[in-house]
């Protein structure tokens, strides 16, 4: 069976969270599309050379969820040639047998327009700058400094002229800034449930 669960949205609005319990929860394979562009980001030199030769190693690096690696891959992935390097992986990913889950920006829209569902998470960029703060612990950062973070990317990875971040017009819009993370995985999971035709509750 060939099912894909497109899921886009922000930096922090809960995507990750909620991609792992969906995947886990219907035995679907789960591909962090963010990670790649993080691996790109982290290897230095040409982008575009290291889009085109990414490992496995290079994915399984301890450093990707910093930060300053979520800023490098938001720069990164305005280089048109850098998406274009990753598109393929994507796609066979998405379409491999027993079901996938994709989460990024533009997996909707660009990497599978087809996508049996698509969902786009958001949330304010105060809610989510506050749950960043909070995962990357003490010290790290103060809460301006990563609410600025938030905004810069956001600004960049929707400005940029090659698969900007927006909704699908397609995708239902799942707000998170007031929800639990349990209630937005509930919803995301009745609209994936509802489209698989099985029963909910
Ligand atoms: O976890 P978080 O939402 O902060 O970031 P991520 O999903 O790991 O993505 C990091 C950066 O990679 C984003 O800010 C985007 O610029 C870029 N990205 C992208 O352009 N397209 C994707 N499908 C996934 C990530």
């Amino acid at each position: 069976m060939q099912f894909t669960v497109a899921i886009d949205g922000p930096a922090a609005a809960g995507k990750g969270t909620i991609s792992r319990a969906v995947a886990r929860d219907f035995g679907f394979a789960h591909l962090d599309t963010g990670l790649l562009y993080r691996a790109v980001g982290a290897k230095g030199g040409n982008p575009v050379t290291a889009a085109k030769g990414l490992t496995p190693d290079d994915l399984a690096r301890d450093d990707l969820r910093s930060l300053e690696a979520g800023e490098a891959a938001s720069q990164v992935a305005a280089i048109p040639e850098v998406r274009a390097a990753l598109i393929a992986f994507q796609r066979d990913f998405a379409r491999r047998d027993g079901g996938a889950v994709l989460d990024g920006r533009d997996i909707g829209t660009v990497i599978c327009p087809l996508a049996e569902v698509k969902l786009f998470i958001t949330a304010s960029a105060e809610t989510r700058a506050r749950r960043r703060w909070l995962e990357a612990g003490d010290g790290a950062a103060s809460f301006e400094d990563v609410l600025r973070q938030v905004r810069d990317r956001d600004a960049r990875d929707m400005a940029r002229a090659d698969a900007p971040l927006c909704a699908a017009s397609d995708a239902v819009i799942l707000d998170t800034t007031e929800m639990s993370i349990t209630q937005a995985v509930e919803a995301a999971r009745t609209t994936i449930a509802a489209r698989l035709g099985q029963p909910q509750g």
